[in-house]
This record gives C-alpha cells, sequence and structure tokens, in this order.
C-alpha cells in the first residue's frame, strides 16, 4: 500500500493532468546539467519529434505535433525546420531557425543558442542544452532563460526519433527526469504525436524524401553499372 502512494505521489509531481500545468515555468536558478559526453553533432542530425514538455513559451502555448529536423550549418552551427499544430483541427505551422555553438568554459555539455525566423526582434535567443542523448532513439534538451535581472523562464523537452518513444527507453528517460527534474513546480506534459490527431507535416515528408531519394541514386547507379557491364560484354 505504502508503495502504491509513494508511487502515485511521485506520478502526481512528474506530469499533469491535462491543462494543468500550461504555463511559463519560472526559476531564479537556472539547473547545472554535470553530464560528460563528447557531443557528436553530425550523429545529432535529422528528425525528432517532440514527445514531452515542460514549462510552455509564452509567445506559444498550445503547440503539440512538434516535428523538427536539424541539419549541419557552418561552423558548428545547425539550421532548423520545424512544424507544430494547435489543436486537433489545426494545420502544421511551419518556422525555420538556427541554433549556434555557445562556448562556456565550465561548461561539460553541448549548449546552443536558438532563434526561429518567428521570434519577436525583442526577445533574447533561447539557450538550449543537449543534456542527454544517445542520438538513435531519445535526446533531453533544457533550456533556461534570462527575462529580468532575478528570474529565468524554463523549459525543457524529450525528443524522439519516432512519434513514440520505446518502451525501454521511456523507463530510461523517466529515470533521468525523475533523477533532476525534482521541483514541485516541474511537471511535464506528454505532447500530442498520434496519427489521428497531427496532420501530416512536411518536416517529416522532407525527411523521407531526401531518403528516397538516395535510395534512388544508388538504384540509379546500380542500373548504370548493370549496363555498363552489357555494352562491354
Ligand atoms: C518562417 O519559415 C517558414 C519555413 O521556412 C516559412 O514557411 C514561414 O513563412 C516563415 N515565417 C516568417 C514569419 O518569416
Ligand atoms: C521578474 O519577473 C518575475 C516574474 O514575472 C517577477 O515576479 C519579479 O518580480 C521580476 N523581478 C524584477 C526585479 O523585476
Amino acid at each position: 500500500m505504502k508503495t502504491i502512494t509513494v508511487w502515485m505521489f511521485a506520478m502526481a509531481c512528474l506530469w499533469c493532468a491535462f491543462d494543468g500545468c500550461r504555463g511559463t515555468l519560472l526559476t531564479t536558478a537556472c539547473m547545472k546539467f554535470e553530464e560528460d559526453y563528447n557531443f557528436k553533432e553530425d550523429k545529432y542530425v535529422g528528425t525528432w519529434y517532440e514527445v514531452r514538455r515542460l514549462g510552455e513559451s509564452e509567445a506559444s502555448p498550445h503547440e503539440d505535433c512538434v516535428v523538427m529536423n536539424y541539419r549541419l550549418g557552418d561552423q558548428g552551427s545547425f539550421t532548423i525546420l520545424q512544424s507544430y499544430q494547435v489543436g486537433d483541427d489545426g494545420t502544421p505551422i511551419y518556422r525555420s531557425g538556427r541554433a549556434e555553438p555557445k562556448v562556456y568554459q565550465e561548461a561539460r555539455i553541448p549548449k546552443f543558442l536558438e532563434r526561429f525566423n518567428t521570434t519577436n526582434p525583442a526577445d533574447p535567443d533561447i539557450s538550449i542544452d543537449i543534456v542527454a542523448t544517445d542520438y538513435i532513439s531519445y535526446a533531453i534538451v533544457y533550456s533556461c532563460t534570462s527575462i529580468n535581472s532575478t528570474h529565468y523562464a524554463e523549459l525543457s523537452w524529450v525528443l524522439s526519433r519516432q512519434p513514440a518513444l520505446a518502451k525501454n527507453v521511456v523507463e530510461l528517460v523517466n529515470l533521468f527526469l525523475e533523477a533532476r527534474f525534482t521541483r514541485e513546480d516541474q511537471k511535464w506534459r506528454a505532447t500530442q504525436q498520434t496519427a489521428d490527431f497531427c496532420k501530416p507535416s512536411l518536416v517529416e515528408v522532407a525527411d523521407k524524401h531526401s531518403a528516397g531519394v538516395r535510395a534512388f541514386a544508388s538504384v540509379s547507379f546500380v542500373l548504370f553499372g548493370i549496363l555498363l557491364a552489357q555494352m562491354f560484354q
């Protein structure tokens, strides 16, 4: 019985019921992550689906179906194409952006400054820390941006290579979140990624298409090789 109560308490702290936690999350001190790993930009590129979110951006608090495509830009930067949907009758809304690497002497994790073409010119770039990733299934991203002399706006996302995380990865991600995000106001929302809610996005199609083009190119190369071989028989 005791374990059930503890478990329910833990779930209540970690998750919020539907609209219970849609608001900007404020803090007076950003979290520090000490994970020491050698980030590989080229392995982080490609498509990511947002499956969980902590906090909301003030500008657009009702985003679901967030899907993004990262490509390598110059000097360790990324160019980003992102789409999201508001409500189940919405259609994908697109934005493009850029993430520039940010160098900190003390930093042990990759840090970027991100900006979209929809960002208000008066707003600062958003800080993005990639606190954990295995590149092939999940990434946990943390953002903490100063809003005035005393407060920061906190946001965090769990990204997945597929619209849903595999069960074994869910367990790993839960362990990480439970251990690090321990403040009572840090409640995660599972964001919508189901096919019946989310309309197809060009961000996904673009990635599948380029993979298709790559497959087509190699098929034509093989056919060309066969043709050449026949000509010289
Ligand atoms: C931002 O970029 C997206 C994708 O390239 C484009 O569809 C959209 O019109 C742009 N929005 C603005 C405000 O420039
Ligand atoms: C900073 O913003 C927070 C949240 O809006 C507010 O409570 C706080 O008083 C502000 N601090 C200053 C110094 O303006």
